[in-house]
């Protein structure tokens, strides 16, 4: 360290960082951070303070290197001292059995080969940017792209910002390795892609297309600060270094991994070490079913031979190895051509460009229709009629258009303009500031109107079989719906007059209709389309209230008690009640025989009977577990503590509702005391 800063401010300066660094590994790599943001950041002011007065001690291993340098002109290039490899791949079982086998005769002969199980480690393949880290003597000296393979773009100054990625090593690392590889991916989480996205909006800027196109572009940013402020993440998932004894003390990726994790590395919690085929199989199907539910995007799993000597003796064939695999899930992304782009109105007036499509199979299903999202994606994308596009569609989600491929633009491709006018009723449309949609904002615009229609009729909502876009479309055409309630006043002779609708299906709508009456409560609520209720909040609204009178009354100070309701959908209920038009329209859905049904609790038994409980501060599970189970005991939960409640059940941090218990001398009671009441 610098020869002119005293040994005091030497001292803390190294405390200081240590400290930093370590509860960026907390919270970036261990996801359990000990610090708030607050906290931390003044230790991280206090650092640079310290390093603006004694300048020397700014070094490559200064956590300060983590807030990124003006921009360069250009990247210098990087020399991969191995080259990073590419993988196989196989997209069904049979030919990773295929793959199997040629492992299995490669390391034991044609002839020994037929009961063998080989040791597979596997891991979520996911779909971000390959990186190279360097570590010379324990400091990060480069970190780079993977470019072609041999040689990549030096980004070291842009991965320095993660604060997934360790600038050091700790101590005996370092004097035992003084030469490191490590290799991983670098990606955004699905919920900081939408929360930049969202950010990006609100300053006026274009949005993202999607994590992988957002965590590329924030890395390759010349400036660094620009990378900085992205919420990018790095995961390990090899180590490899030139010292000959490094293969001898690490044997197989099990172990390196361990070694990775236990040097500060972050590495993914679905790798794992299975037995053969079906071991790969079966962690194959368990990951496919949890891909919906990470924050991640995977595009299916690595596999690779666990023992580094077996690897060694299978060797390299081209540009990837002959002991690993990509197992890609079925084909989600597929090239077709943009044959249109038009723009649709959603029932909460939401305008979004759709790309209209050559039909091409992807994930199974043909699709010809793809979301251009909003005016901002649609821009950063740069799709334009006549383009050659890569469609994905993963899971349930709508097909959305990833990227183009330029490379194959026509000189006749043509932009299009967004329109300023909603396409169907002529209004025009407006961009609320902080939202990247635009909105047509006529309550009665007949294209809005056929989307609260079908969504309506949807499975989660009313479930009225038959009742799709294209009959809701007619209804509304014809002027026969101008809200969801007159469905129920339809007569067969109205239905007659459409389109394609003959007696037979006719009777069916009509026998669909009357089933759907007696939905109950929470697809009931659902159905009715008010922004932000959807189905989890639509069901807690049921449970919570367990009628739409109640929850139509509901003030939202009430509204804000029930678990997964926020202060946004309890305004959007407390207005969208307001109207008289929709609580109308609740009146005629009811006359017309709509129960909006809540299913009554079965009593359990009456040890409550009488009693009248209000609940307040944290519990070990969400309130409405402790509502449900003090009514289905005969209770009554009632949400304001006056002289005619029996007992207040008390969490830890109750606030005003426990003081004011104690003033009415309410008995105040545990989660421990409710059961023991029920009990005895
Ligand atoms: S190993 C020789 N492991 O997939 C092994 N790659 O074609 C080469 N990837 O872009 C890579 N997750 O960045 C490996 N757990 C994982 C991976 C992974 C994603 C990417 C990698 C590269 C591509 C390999």
């Amino acid at each position: 360290m610098g020869a002119s800063s005293p040994k005091k401010v030497n001292s803390r300066h190294a405390e200081l960082s240590e400290e930093i660094e370590r509860h960026n590994r907390l919270y970036y790599v261990e996801n359990s951070p000990a610090l708030s943001d607050a906290e931390f950041d003044r230790l991280f002011d206090e650092l640079l303070e310290l390093e603006e007065k004694y300048p020397e001690l700014k070094s490559a291993a200064s956590p300060s290197q983590r807030v990124g340098a003006p921009a360069s002109n250009k990247f210098s290039s990087a020399r991969h001292r191995l080259r990073m490899l590419s993988l196989q791949k196989v997209s069904n079982a049979n030919e990773f059995a295929e793959f199997d086998r040629r492992v299995r005769e490669g390391l034991y002969g044609k002839e020994n080969s037929e009961n063998k199980a080989i040791e597979y480690h596997v891991e979520p393949k996911l779909d971000g940017l390959a990186v190279e880290l360097v570590y010379r003597k324990g400091i990060l000296d480069v970190g780079s792209t993977r470019g072609d393979g041999a040689i990549g773009e030096n980004i070291t100054a842009n991965l320095k910002t993660l604060g997934s990625i360790p600038l050091a090593l700790p101590s005996n690392t370092a004097k035992r390795w003084p030469y490191l590889e490590v290799r991983g991916e670098v990606y955004m989480r699905l919920s900081d892609f939408r929360a930049l996205n969202k950010k990006l909006a609100e300053d006026g800027s274009a949005g993202l297309a999607n994590p992988r196109n957002g965590a590329a572009g924030s890395l390759r940013q010349l400036d660094s600060r620009i990378s900085a402020a992205r919420p990018l993440r790095f995961i390990a998932y090899a180590a490899l270094s030139d010292d000959p004894n490094f293969a001898g003390e690490f044997h197989s990726q099990s172990q390196s991994l361990k070694f990775l994790a236990e040097n500060g590395f972050p590495i993914n919690d679905h790798s794992r070490s299975v037995a053969g085929i079906d071991g790969v199989s079966q962690s194959f199907q368990s990951l496919e079913k949890e891909r919906g539910s990470l924050d991640y995007e995977i595009d299916g799993m690595v596999i690779k031979v666990n023992s580094f000597t077996d690897q060694q003796r299978l060797g390299v064939i081209s540009r990837a190895p002959r002991w690993a695999v990509a197992w890609k899930f079925p084909a989600e992304e597929a090239q077709t051509t943009v044959e249109n782009i038009e723009f649709s109105v959603g029932r909460t007036g939401v305008v979004t460009p759709v790309a209209v499509l050559a039909p091409v199979r992807v994930g199974g299903v043909t699709v010809t229709n793809a979301s251009l999202h909003n005016e901002d994606i649609l821009r950063t994308l740069d799709v334009r009629i006549g383009d050659v596009v890569i469609v994905r569609r993963a899971g349930d989600v709508i097909p959305e258009v990833r990227e183009v491929i330029f490379d194959k633009r026509k000189d006749k491709a043509r932009p299009v303009r967004y329109p300023k006018n909603c396409p169907s009723c002529k209004r025009p449309l407006s961009r609320a500031e902080g939202e990247a949609a635009q909105r047509c904002l006529n309550p009665a615009c007949p294209e809005q109107l056929v989307g609260r229609i079908f969504h309506f009729a949807s499975k989660g909502g009313m479930d009225i079989d038959g009742l799709g876009e294209k009959l809701a479309r007619q209804f509304v055409e014809r002027g026969f719906v101008t809200t969801a309630a007159d469905l129920f006043y339809l007569n067969k002779e109205q239905l007659l007059e459409l389109d394609l609708m003959a007696d037979k299906r006719a009777d069916n709508l009509l026998a669909a209709l009357e089933t759907s009456k007696s939905r109950p409560l929470p697809n009931a609520l659902y159905a009715l389309g008010i922004f932000g209720v959807g189905e989890t909040a639509a069901a807690g609204l049921a449970e919570h209230f367990r009628s739409i009178a109640a929850i139509m009354e509901a003030g939202s100070d009430e509204l804000l008690e029930v678990d997964g309701i926020g202060a946004g959908i309890a305004e959007s209920l407390v207005s969208f009640f307001a109207e008289k038009e929709n609580r109308d329209t609740v009146k005629r859905l009811r006359s017309a025989g709509v129960t909006f049904a809540c299913k009554q609790r079965k009593a359990e038994s009456a040890a409550l009977a009488g009693k009248t409980f209000v609940i307040t501060g944290s519990l070990s599970r969400p309130r409405d577990y402790f509502k449900a189970l003090i009514e289905t005991h005969g209770g009554k939960v009632s949400s304001s503590v006056s002289k005619n409640t029996d007992y207040l059940l008390a969490g830890e941090k109750a606030g005003s509702k426990l003081s004011k218990a104690e003033k009415l001398s309410v008995e105040i009671i545990d989660e421990e005391q409710l059961e023991k009441l029920i009990r005895d």
